[in-house]
């Protein structure tokens, strides 16, 4: 797919990002669509939806100390909040001089979409939550961050891929799309056990997002995987009763990484909702 690799650096730290290369779209205006992957992947978990949708520039950021398999070596991440990988994500709305742009992400990229509202919601055009969740981990989720930090620690990014890849991919995407899950171990592997250890802390520690869903004005549309075992479709519902005129949209046969299992119903999903919003 077509897609460019652009960065900046601020304050020493670079920042890059994944983007639409402008020969591919035929549209002299483009609007703006952020997308923020989930852990432990990469930007490159958005190639499907790169040049997917008529009219939208898409921008899909790399995390602190993530990298995608073709990126180039990246500074490892410390110890960096929610609110501080947020702050990375205006840097580059700031560098394109965009004021404003649809914006979403897909499980931890849903829990950084929610801390980039808290504290710039007027960036927001219209917002996107796929397989995620509005609550803060719980104690039992901490203790398995606890757990996964562990396992990282002695065996790397490969076990992290070992336990993570069962319960990320839905049992249809198992049993029908090995193709799949030999992508998805190759994004979890690009990675180092500081990317992975840094955005274990960040989860673990960032704020529940429930008592700002009522703030949401912007259009928002929800997408749940029907067989996602990470993130439950009651997650999804709870954000839908909570955000005023959201729309929910259920992916059949999906687990938890829809974009990449089911790439055309997620588009057709998105695509509609972007058509409203351009
Ligand atoms: C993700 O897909 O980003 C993670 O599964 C989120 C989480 O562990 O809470």
């Amino acid at each position: 797919m077509p897609h460019r690799l652009n960065e900046i650096t601020v304050g020493g730290r670079t920042i890059r990002w994944r983007e639409t290369d402008p020969r591919s779209t035929t549209a002299d205006r483009l609007s703006l669509l952020v997308l923020l992957h989930a852990f432990p992947l990469s930007a490159a978990m958005w190639e499907a939806q790169s040049d997917a949708f008529p009219g939208w520039r898409v921008i899909a950021p790399d995390i602190r100390g993530f990298r995608g398999p073709d990126g180039p070596a990246v500074q490892q991440p410390g110890e960096p909040t929610m609110q501080e990988l947020a702050t990375d994500v205006e840097h580059v709305l700031d560098s394109l001089g965009v004021p404003q742009a649809v914006i979403g992400g897909l499980s931890m990229g849903g829990y950084l979409t929610f801390a980039l509202f808290r504290q710039a919601p007027a960036r927001f055009k219209g917002l996107v939550l796929a397989n995620t969740r509005a609550s803060a981990d719980s104690d039992e989720a901490k203790e398995g961050r606890r757990k996964m930090r562990a396992l990282v620690e002695r065996g790397g990014p490969a076990a992290v891929a070992d336990d993570m890849l069962p319960k990320l991919l839905g049992a249809t995407t198992r049993q029908d799309k090995p193709e799949v899950a030999r992508h998805v171990r190759s994004l979890i592997e690009a990675n180092s056990a500081e990317a992975i250890k840094g955005a274990i802390g960040a989860m673990m520690t960032r704020t529940d997002a429930r008592p700002i869903l009522a703030e949401i004005a912007c259009p928002t549309l929800i997408l749940a995987g029907e067989e996602d075992a990470l993130i439950p479709v009651t997650a999804a519902e709870e954000m839908h009763r909570g955000i005023r005129d959201s729309q929910l949209v259920m992916l059949p046969r999906c687990g938890h990484l829809a974009n990449l299992e089911q790439p055309d119903a997620f588009n057709a999903a998105l695509g509609r909702f972007l058509r409203n919003q351009a």
